[in-house]
Order: C-alpha cells, then structure tokens, then sequence
C-alpha cells in the first residue's frame, strides 16, 4: 500500500506576528532566544509557529498544546505518534512533510557552494566518480540533488549526520535510488521549490520538457545550469519515507 505525504511550504520572510510567538512552549523560546541574528530568530518563530498549526489542523489538537518529544539524536515527533512529520529551512523558506502512514524525512536546500569539496565528504565512491563525469555545468545539481536525498533520508531514519552520509547510496542521476536501510527500503522523491510561481509554489520539470508541470506530480529535477548561473529563486527538496508513497500532496498559503 502507499503511504500518503503532504509538503507544506513555509514562507518565512515575514515578521512572526504576537499570536505566532505566543504559540512557542519554552523550550521552542529558549532556542528562539539563543540565535545571535535577528533574521534567524524570526525565522525559527515562524517556522514553528506555522509548523504547529498545520499539525494542530491535522491532530485535532489545539497549536499550543501540542507537546513534542525528540529521538536519541534530536529528531522531533509528535509526543501522540501521530503524524510523522518533518522539518527543513533554507533561508527564506521551510518545507513540512506531514504522514499518519510513513515514517518520513524531507530536506530544501537554497544553492550548493563549494561543491567539490564537500563532495569528497559525502559522496560515496561510486557516487564521486558519476560526480566527476558530469559535465563542469551539471556538477551543482547533481551535487544537490544527492545532498538532500542524503539528508532527507538520514532524516527520515532520525539520525542525521550522525550516520557518515558516505555510507548511504542514493545516486545523483535524475532517478534517486531505493536505498535498503535499517532493515526497510526507502522511497527518495525529488522535489523544486520554485517560490516566484504562484499560487503553486512548487513545480517539477521532467528531462524531456524544461518547464513547470504539474505541482501534484511526481518528478524529477533536471535542470542544467549554465554560463549564467544558479537560477535564483529555485530551492532543491527531497523527501524520503519507508514505503512507497503516492503523487506528494504540495500545499502554500497562508498559515496562520
Ligand atoms: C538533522 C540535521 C541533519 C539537520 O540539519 P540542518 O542542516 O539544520 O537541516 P534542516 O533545516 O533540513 O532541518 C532542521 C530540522 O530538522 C529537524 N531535526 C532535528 N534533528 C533531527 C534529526 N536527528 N532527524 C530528523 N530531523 C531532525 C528539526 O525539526 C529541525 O528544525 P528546528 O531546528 O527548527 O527544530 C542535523 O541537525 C543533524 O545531523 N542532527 C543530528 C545529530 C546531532 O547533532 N544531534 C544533536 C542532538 S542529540
């Protein structure tokens, strides 16, 4: 059976307001508290403010009662079990992965830098070599898309980087791989955030046609980049669940 799983994007670029501020339990306030720049601090508050309401829609619980709890390496999770969910910034934005059927791990990421470097740290061998094959104006999306396969997967198990991201194979290629794990298979679903494209903040292209399908279907990302540059606003997202999952529900819009 397939699991369903939901993305929500999170926009993050405004001021958190007092009623997201007021939906923090301490311990979300003394981390809030402790970010040295304004912007990340505002950053957090919505994040988690937003975060709480879309499970509170989605537990029957009310925003500010929700109590959560964190696994042996930080990941959070409902205090109730139910829905699985996920967290992940980059910069202006956040996407939440929310499921009562899998367990699931999501990652954005805004652009790769220094991308040879911290390939060598986290690529597998037979995943550097395909790196190295890639044409000089490829390498940054390959890079990407591996990353946060890497990361959402990791994610997913609870563990992040504790797990040395070498030793987990997902490919770079446009077709991530099912990764066996912790005595489960795992299903990677790339995603792009494309913030500019309303009212569907996301879109996926597919290899034989370079614009924006569908935000309800599934694909992968290939993108080239050229002579010009990252392009800006595109963020790259993947998502990682212990079973199959069906077409990624994407929702935006105003939360809160
Ligand atoms: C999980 C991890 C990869 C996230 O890295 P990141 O670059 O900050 O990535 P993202 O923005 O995608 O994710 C952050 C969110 O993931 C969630 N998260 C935190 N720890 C997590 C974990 N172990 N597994 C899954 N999700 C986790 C949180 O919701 C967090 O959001 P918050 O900081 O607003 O609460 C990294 O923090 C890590 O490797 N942590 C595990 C090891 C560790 O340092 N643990 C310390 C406590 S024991």
């Amino acid at each position: 059976m397939e699991a369903a799983v939901t993305v929500w994007h999170i926009p993050l670029s405004q001021k958190p307001t007092a009623d997201d501020h007021a939906l923090l339990d301490a311990t979300e306030r003394r981390r809030a508290e402790r970010f040295l720049r304004e912007e990340d601090r505002q950053r957090y508050v919505r994040a988690h403010a937003a975060m709480r309401r879309i499970l509170a829609q989605a537990s029957g619980w009310r925003p500010d009662e929700l109590v959560f709890v964190t696994g042996e390496y930080g990941k959070p999770a409902l205090a109730g079990g139910s829905p699985c969910f996920n967290l992940s910034h980059s910069g202006d934005h956040a996407v939440l992965a929310t499921s009562f059927e899998a367990e699931i791990g999501i990652d954005i990421e805004a652009r790769a830098t220094d991308t040879l470097r911290i390939a060598k740290l986290v690529l597998a061998e037979g995943e550097m070599e395909a790196f190295l094959a890639q044409p000089a104006d490829a390498r940054d999306a390959a890079f990407l898309r591996a990353w946060t396969r890497k990361e959402a997967l990791l994610k997913a198990l609870g563990c992040g980087l504790v797990l040395d991201p070498r030793s987990v194979e997902v490919g770079l290629g446009n077709e991530p791989s099912t990764p066996e794990l912790a005595g489960q298979k795992w299903t990677l679903r790339d995603f792009a955030l494309v913030p500019g494209l309303q009212p569907s903040p996301f879109s996926f292209t597919r290899p034989d046609r370079n614009t924006a399908s569908s935000p309800h279907e599934p694909g992968v990302l290939d993108w080239q980049l050229g002579a010009s540059g990252w392009p800006q606003s595109i963020l790259v997202g993947s998502l990682a669940a212990n079973k199959k999952i069906s077409p990624v529900d994407i929702r935006s819009g105003a939360i809160g």
